[in-house]
């Protein structure tokens, strides 16, 4: 079954609350967080202040997505916050199995993200550590931007390095996800879809979420 993980990225901010609401009553599976600090990306969001007040207005599970130098200084304050599972970047840790290895001793799920240029063999020896792979299928940073069509291919090399070694490891997508990149994703191998303005730039949030879920599962 694919997963449905809205990113409030594209969200009107003065509403936050009312357009996560919204999310949830139309049955998604994730709220994606995604975090940036200026430096790691050349955008701004909002870091663990928000999310703990989101977190008092939801159900859902947080995925965050932490587009963040050295995220380990933070990743304390991230759980603290209500953080279920956590995105780090693998261009973004020095000591990437020991941050993993961190995320889990706080009692939250690990993920590793890749940007789009990044070979798939820097996490090779990592993959026994991580709940989910996300695939950037844009350069992190902004909303709004075009699906790269090369990652498809990635994430069918994906797929197979997991299941060659009987992983069962979630493959999330992020970037450029509408109803039809998100078929060639799913289809590629990805079974969590990250999506903000296909859902938050839509009039109807709900009608969005099920276009989207009615994509996939045709
Ligand atoms: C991009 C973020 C994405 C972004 C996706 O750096 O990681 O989660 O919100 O937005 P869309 O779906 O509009 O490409
Ligand atoms: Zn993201």
């Amino acid at each position: 079954m694919v997963k449905i993980a809205p990113s409030i990225l594209s969200a009107d901010f003065s509403r936050l609350a009312e357009q996560v609401q919204a999310v949830e009553r139309a049955g998604v599976d994730y709220l994606h967080l995604d975090v940036m600090d200026g430096h790691f990306v050349p955008n701004i969001t909002f870091g663990p202040g928000i999310i703990k007040s989101l977190r008092q207005n939801s159900q859902l599970p947080f995925d965050v997505h932490l587009m963040i130098d050295e995220p380990e200084r933070y990743l304390e304050s991230f759980v603290a916050a209500g953080a279920d599972l956590i995105s780090v970047h693998v261009e973004a840790c020095r000591h990437l199995h020991r941050t993993l290895e961190t995320i889990k001793e706080l009692g939250a799920r690990p993920a590793v993200a890749l940007n789009p240029a990044t070979p798939l063999s820097s996490i090779e020896h990592v993959l026994a550590e991580v709940d989910m792979v996300l695939l950037m299928t844009v350069n992190p940073g902004f909303g709004g931007q075009k699906f790269i069509p090369a990652v498809i291919r990635k994430i069918v090399q994906l797929k197979k390095m997991l299941d060659d070694e009987n992983l069962n490891i979630d493959i999330e997508v992020d970037g450029g996800i509408n109803a039809e990149t998100a078929l060639q994703a799913v289809r590629a191998g990805a079974n969590v879809l990250v999506a903000g303005s296909a859902i938050f730039g839509a009039n109807d949030i709900e009608k969005a979420v099920r276009t989207l879920r009615m994509s996939v599962n045709t």
